[in-house]
């Protein structure tokens, strides 16, 4: 019997590399929906996994669709999936033009579209940060005049991810230099509007589920180690976290609001929450896909569930096994760079082993490396994983010190030491 086949839009990065390792090792072709210069990256080993590739422009929308799904049928497909956050819109159209399990194609945008989001949140009663779509200087003015924003606010781009463009904006004076951030985000095209958001006080926290036929499995909630001060970046994340029954309750209610709203029937979804001093839960974002940042490796290790497989039995319309096997910790630290310049050295970074099971390096020496202001400027990450939270932690904490990075100022940069490496324990 043939079994069907399996197309990942987009199939760089690890999470995709685990999918499509998964769906071969289960004896289904695996395809890839690719750009033509998104293809020239993938290594060897993904291309020894593909069956066959589809060569399509995803920033033609229409014709991707008609390009993808006239491959699909060709090839006998049975499953569409993405892990990449800006093509969950095309993948739940794609999966109602073929018959496939997947999202409600009407309501994709409110899952990648934070203008959108907003919107729909608020309709739909989930507690959202309050948003303005702010078009021009008057409309950013208005914004923060408005006494439902306040200070501190955020300013973000509407449709950008991993952090970028993305400012926390202490008072007036920051606004406008955020402003230009957010707006930075469209240098190639795309709407050129911005969000001004009620700052949510509290603790960070996400929210990975999996949907099947409507209803929601909450696997873990992860904490999120985020920096402070202005630009937000992650710095970490650990799971399981284990929150007071009643905040809880409060989580996975705002949640399974969020997912309802946001149309996901048949699928992963990575909501992103604060809980307050209260004990309240607002929703600050939602993904329409499996958590980044390694969340889908966390998961595998301290709670036993195969996450691919899952996504996979759910793309395909077959039952998928969500229960915990084992009841264990795990974290990952993201490996960022003290300052922009030329990486000339890293050394103290960790091997793969026992109590460490993934580790990624994706920065080369001599590459132009950035003070972290986006999640795209980590060097690399590592995940501890154990029985014990305080131990994990305690053991990865002492892993990231280990690690001695060295950067030379670029020579149009002003530095410390002008022409000489900086050096650091990070
Ligand atoms: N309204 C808010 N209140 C408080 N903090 C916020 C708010 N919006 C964003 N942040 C902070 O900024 C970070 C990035 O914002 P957001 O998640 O909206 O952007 P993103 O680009 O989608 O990020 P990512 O893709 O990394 O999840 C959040 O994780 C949070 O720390
Ligand atoms: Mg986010």
């Amino acid at each position: 019997m043939t079994l069907p086949g399996v197309l990942l839009l987009d199939a760089a990065g690890p999470e995709a590399g685990f999918l499509a390792t998964a769906a071969a090792a289960r004896g289904h072709q695996v395809h890839a929906a690719t750009t033509a210069a998104a293809y020239t990256g993938y290594g060897p080993e993904l291309r020894g996994l593909l069956a066959g590739r589809v060569v399509t422009d995803f920033d033609r929308p229409g014709r991707a669709l008609d390009e993808i799904a006239a491959y699909a049928r060709r090839h006998g497909v049975g499953a569409v999936l993405t892990v990449n956050e800006y093509l969950t819109g095309l993948t739940a159209h794609l999966c109602a033009e073929l018959g496939l399990p997947g999202n409600d194609p009407a309501s994709a945008r409110a899952a990648r579209d934070k203008a959108a989001m907003a919107e729909t949140f608020t309709m739909a009663g989930v507690r959202t940060p309050y948003t303005v779509l702010v078009r021009d200087q008057a409309g950013l003015r208005a914004a923060l005049a408005d006494p439902r924003v306040g200070f501190p606010c955020v300013v973000k781009p509407p449709s950008a991810a991993g952090s970028a463009g993305v400012t926390v904006v202490a008072g007036p004076a920051g606004a406008a230099e955020a402003a230009r951030a957010a707006v930075g985000m469209y240098a190639s095209g795309g709407d050129p509007h911005i969000l001004v958001q009620a700052y949510a006080a509290g603790t960070e926290y996400s929210i990975e589920s999996l949907t099947q036929d409507g209803t929601t499995t909450h696997l873990a909630v992860t904490r999120k180690q985020v920096t402070a001060g202005p630009k937000r970046v992650e710095t970490g994340h650990s799971l399981p976290v284990r929150l007071p029954p009643a905040v809880e309750a409060a989580v996975y209610r705002e949640t399974e609001a969020a997912v309802r709203a946001a149309g996901i029937r048949h699928g992963a979804s990575h909501t992103e929450v604060i809980v307050g001093e209260d004990g309240r839960c607002t929703v600050i974002e939602l993904g329409a896909r499996l958590a980044a940042g390694q969340i889908g490796v966390l998961i595998q290790h301290a709670l036993g569930i195969d996450v691919w497989a899952a996504l996979l039995d759910i793309a395909l319309g077959r039952p998928a096994a969500l229960a915990p096997t084992t009841r264990r910790y795990a974290t990952v630290r993201f490996v960022t760079s003290p300052r922009a310049g030329r990486l000339t050295s890293l050394s103290g970074f960790p091997a793969t082993g026992p109590g460490v099971p993934f580790v990624r390096l994706r920065a080369a020496i001599g590459s132009t490396v950035h003070e972290p202001g986006a999640n795209s400027h980590r060097l690399g990450s590592f995940v501890v994983t154990g029985l014990d939270a305080a131990e994990v932690e305690e053991r990865a904490d002492a892993q990231l010190r280990r690690i001695r990075i060295e950067v030379e100022p670029h020579h149009d940069e002003p530095g410390p030491v002008p022409g000489r490496p900086a050096r650091t324990d990070r």
